[in-house]
């Protein structure tokens, strides 16, 4: 049966609950990553985004807020209504298929890349596929934050591996004591040219994987 997303973000309403408190960490990440960017406009690209809570959430009060543009990318029309209503100008949230590069031109190179909410509902090898693609939609420098559980196989150890492998540099991992790691990492390799029509995952969610 397929998950109910819209429902699935309810749980950030609840403080202190395991969402609210994946959002902070996520929120730090990217809090953080902002504040170390150079001068100058900054751009930022959200996959699979839900509502932009992340994102959206701390370009509310951010100095350097005033310099993001983006695209955030989701499937769920009414998901995506809530996120364009918080959405500052030049951040655009567009229905669609964010599992392809495809998805992204034009919004890339991205100075911050948000995987959120993705590693837990693809299987292992896509984790890879969309790690290893990372470096084309990334300018010089940029972080990628990134979710996954951690409930048993934890594979928040092989994605911190492969992300290394791959030219990343890592700047946090927090992985919770219930169960969900959040890490930012920084590409510190040469980006690779972008490239349309590349499939980076296939969302069969969370609970067929089980
Ligand atoms: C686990 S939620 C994560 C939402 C958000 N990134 C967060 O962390 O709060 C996964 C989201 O992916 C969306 N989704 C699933 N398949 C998708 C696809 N192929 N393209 C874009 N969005 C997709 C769902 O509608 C859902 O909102």
């Amino acid at each position: 049966m397929e998950r109910d997303w819209q429902a699935w973000h309810r749980e950030y309403d609840q403080p202190g609950s395991r969402l609210d408190r994946r959002l902070g960490a996520v929120q730090g990440c990217i809090r953080e990553a902002l504040d170390r960017m150079p001068p100058g406009p900054i751009r930022a690209i959200s996959a699979c985004a839900g509502e932009g809570r992340d994102l959206l959430g701390v370009l509310a009060d951010h100095p350097r807020a005033k310099d993001v543009t983006g695209r955030l990318v989701e499937l769920d029309p009414t998901l995506v209504a809530r996120a364009a209503a918080n959405a500052p100008p030049g951040v655009g949230v567009v229905c669609g298929d964010a599992s392809t590069t495809s998805a992204y031109a034009g919004a890339v190179p991205a100075d911050l890349v948000l995987m959120c909410g993705i590693f837990g509902n693809v299987a292992l090898p896509d984790i890879r596929n969309t790690l290893h693609a990372l470096p084309t939609l990334c300018a010089p420098g940029a972080t990628v934050v990134w979710t996954r559980h951690r409930r048993p196989p934890d594979r928040t150890d092989d994605i911190r591996r492969w992300l290394a492998a791959t030219g990343f540099e890592e700047a946090a991992f927090i992985g919770s004591d219930d169960l969900f790691g959040v890490g930012a990492h920084r590409l510190t390799s040469p980006p690779r040219p972008f490239e349309q029509g590349q499939r980076l995952f296939t969302f069969v969610g969370f609970d067929t994987l089980r």
